[in-house]
């Protein structure tokens, strides 16, 4: 059974898709099958996985758009009313790492917001619509299916509009990226009072006779939280600051006070003991990651996660190709370690479930 794993934070530049390109290729690189799915209109991960920089990039990249299935086309038959089901997209295998794939992301994935919006307010009362809220979750079982994926790690836009929600509450499990500054204290304050309104939506419409009965039936709601990856550094004006234990600690205890009581309430939480035995407490921090920083447009630029870069693809010599490799060793720790409590954590679930 596959595991759908939202990477969700409407504050962007959080990591969510660094974390979603390095840790599934962790994933896979531990013999699971995953599937990287690009769901922000930007597609960065679409430019990250497939990489992105010379014409022939670009050309290649075309020819995949002409002649694949994306998150956009693969949902047309359901919100372009076409007459045709809705299938399996047919993933690209994402080059130097097996197992893995990518759903890639489409710009105009964003011309269905409102229709969705509209569907999942009104859905009990135009049958037309009924179709909407469940179309998106059997567009991923469906690919799942195909590729016998173990995982789907679904990378999302900075929003909090109807496909987010959507998304979201379609998911098996989610992960919160987040920064230790001022903006994700408030945006984990925010996340928390939608998680709320988002969980009692979800409760309504997975218990709803015409959505079950829908040619894409709306799933059983079983979300549950995975935990927060805090960036282990703070960036003011291009420079790293030191101040970011204090940032740390707040976001922890914003975690704590605000967001887990919600969690509590809507029953996206695990057993406790699953998260204890992974060295979780309250601060549900899975993770802290630390700052690569020029690595990251190498490991962008190369299509390669930060920690599989080669010596010929970082091109440096003496110290600094030193001080880079120790760099690698500590972000491969860190997402190996990741990807370990992840596969846990989820299958523990699907154990007890
Ligand atoms: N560990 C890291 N070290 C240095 N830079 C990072 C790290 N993680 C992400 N970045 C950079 O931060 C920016 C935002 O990351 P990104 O993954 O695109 O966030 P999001 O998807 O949440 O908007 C990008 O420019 C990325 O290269
Ligand atoms: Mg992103």
């Amino acid at each position: 059974m596959v595991h759908k794993i939202a990477l969700f934070n409407h504050k962007g530049g959080v990591s969510k898709t660094t974390t979603t390109f390095n840790l599934g290729w962790m994933l896979a690189s531990k013999g699971k099958r995953v599937i990287l799915v690009d769901t922000d209109p930007q597609c960065n991960l679409t430019g990250i996985a497939l990489k992105e920089e010379t014409e022939d990039d670009e050309a290649r990249i075309e020819n995949i758009y002409n002649t694949h299935s994306n998150i956009k086309t693969g949902l047309a038959p359901a919100f372009e009313s076409q007459p045709r089901a809705i299938e399996a997209v047919d993933c690209i295998p994402i080059e130097g790492q097996e197992g893995l794939f990518l759903l890639p992301g489409h710009v105009g994935f964003a011309e269905y917001e409102v229709t969705l919006g509209i569907a999942q307010e009104l859905s009990r009362s135009i049958q037309t619509l009924k179709n909407l809220p469940g179309a998106i979750s059997d567009l991923l079982e469906k690919t799942a299916n195909k590729f016998n994926a173990d995982y789907i790690l679904i990378d999302m836009s900075p929003s909090l509009g109807a496909i987010n929600q959507n998304l979201l509450m379609t998911s098996d499990f989610f992960l919160v990226p987040t920064n230790a500054d001022f903006i994700s204290v408030m945006a984990i304050d925010s996340l928390s009072r939608i998680l709320s309104k988002w969980s009692s939506w979800a409760r309504m419409a997975s218990a709803n006779p015409i959505l079950k009965e829908a040619t894409y039936p709306f799933p059983e709601f079983t979300l549950k939280f995975l935990g927060t990856i805090v960036q282990n550094y703070r960036i003011i004006r291009g420079k790293e600051t030191a101040a970011f234990q204090t940032w740390i600690e707040k976001i922890e205890n914003t975690v704590t006070h605000k967001l887990v009581p919600v969690l509590e309430q809507n029953n996206l939480l695990l057993p406790k003991q699953v998260y204890t035995e992974q060295d979780m407490n309250d601060s549900f921090t899975l993770t802290k990651i630390p700052n690569v920083s020029s690595l990251l447009a190498l490991s962008q630029g190369h299509s390669t996660p930060v920690y599989a870069l080669t010596s010929e693809q970082l091109n440096q010599k003496g110290i600094v190709l030193k001080a880079n490799q120790r760099k690698q060793n500590e972000f491969r720790e860190t997402f190996s370690d990741l990807a370990d409590k992840i596969i846990a954590l989820s299958s523990s679930y699907a154990v007890s479930a």
